[in-house]
């Protein structure tokens, strides 16, 4: 069937986030989710779950199971054992676990900025340094290109490190990273004794002809040090069910993350579960398509921003639906970040780069997984902003 993505839903009403967040007349293009309703299949599944009226503590679907270890198996090259996955309510927790499980107060946790922000939160809740290394980057035109600086690495890493955690695809910066920086990665971890959280939430976004290398695929050696992280959430839009899962095949470490997960009492909900299968098994003829449309929301925001606001940069993302814009040669006024500036002037809501570290200040990040019309009706926004700043200085 054709799904339309095109048909704008109110979601105000449904307590969404990214819809809440701000007043009424500001445009969000901010958190990642879709506003897209999620495939039939799932809605189908979850309806018939509801009806049945019983919402128990519950098991995990054996036949979720076996759907992710063949999906594993055929798209990731990881090879695992039905106990090898361990159930967690969403990654972010996931990333809190793991910093808490690794190391004792007072350690490392290296991480590539800039990145997604829990990142740089999670391991200071559990009392670690958060050390970071950026990612070099270089301009052609327009456009942005990031890639692992082993340099900047070598230099963040200490004695004291103990987790180093990877975000592959990169949000912000939308890469899939080659075979050859996650071998130069992975030889780096193990030279460093270094476990990994490799979050690979946004793996299934991947645009045509790209490709996803998870870092537990290169070795047995590197697999023995990884805790992956993967989610339905962001493939298919459910981040609202929230239900993530870590893959682990370390006996040591994955007994000591299922203790850890008993121990905190978390479990993932019902709906999750039902979603989750339904999702993986019935639902890749939406992503298709929806990736075919997000890739044509790409194009027009890239094509839109070069030709309207040509002080920005912006990556054009391998993977992920959220632009990365360098609006540092952008003259706003004062000490204001560009976030605020589009915010108020212009009534849309990006985040602000700044909360994705250092090398995000003067930068926003925009998701474009909304319908056509409303990336352009955001776009057209920002560029009364970015006019009214020129309009000011002529
Ligand atoms: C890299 C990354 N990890 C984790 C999350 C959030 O995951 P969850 O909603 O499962 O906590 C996001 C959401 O944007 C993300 O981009």
């Amino acid at each position: 069937m054709a799904y339309d993505f095109d048909t704008f839903v109110e979601r105000r009403a449904s307590g969404s986030e990214k819809w809440r967040q701000f007043d009424h007349d500001v445009l969000p293009m901010w958190i990642a989710d879709m506003d897209f309703k999620a495939p039939d299949a799932v809605i189908a599944a979850l309806r018939g779950r509801v009806e049945h009226g019983i919402f128990g503590y519950h098991f995990d679907e054996p036949a979720l199971r076996d759907n992710l270890i063949e999906r594993l198996r055929l798209r990731h090259a990881i090879t695992i054992n039905p106990d090898e996955i361990v159930f967690i309510p969403g990654l972010v927790t996931a990333l809190n676990f793991v910093s808490h499980l690794i190391g004792v107060p007072g350690d490392g946790v290296l991480t590539l900025t800039p990145i997604y922000p829990p990142f740089l939160k999670a391991p200071k809740h559990q009392q670690r340094i958060v050390q970071t290394a950026p990612l070099a980057v270089t301009r052609d035109g327009q456009r942005l290109h990031y890639e692992i600086d082993f340099d900047a690495l070598e230099a963040a890493v200490t004695p004291q490190t103990r987790l180093f955690m990877l975000c592959n695809p990169h949000n912000p910066v939308g890469r899939t990273f080659t075979r050859a920086e996650l071998e130069g990665l992975s030889e780096f971890c193990l030279r460093h004794d270094l476990i990994v959280a490799s979050d690979e939430i946004h793996c299934d976004l991947l645009y045509p002809g790209e490709q996803h290398i998870s870092l537990a695929s290169l070795s047995p050696e590197i697999a023995n040090r990884c805790i992956t992280l993967m989610a339905p959430s962001k493939t298919f839009n459910l981040p609202g069910l929230a239900l993530g899962f870590a893959v682990v095949q370390n006996s040591d470490l994955l007994k000591r993350l299922r203790d850890h997960q008993t121990g905190m009492g978390s479990f993932v909900n019902a709906l999750g579960y039902t979603a989750a299968l339904a999702a993986y098994r019935d639902g890749q003829d939406w992503l298709d398509q929806a990736m075919r449309y997000l890739e044509q929301n790409r194009e027009t925001a890239i094509r839109f921003i070069d030709e309207h606001m040509p002080d920005i940069t912006t990556t054009r993302p391998q993977a992920t639906y959220l632009l990365w814009l360098d609006c540092r040669a952008v003259s706003l006024p004062g000490d204001k970040s560009p976030y605020a500036h589009f915010l108020e002037q212009g009534r849309v809501a990006l985040n602000d780069g700044a909360a994705f570290g250092e090398p995000g200040r003067g930068f926003v990040r925009l998701n474009y997984a909304t319908s056509r019309d409303t990336v352009i009706q955001g776009l057209e926004r920002m560029k009364s902003a970015y006019d009214a700043l020129r309009v000011s200085a002529g």
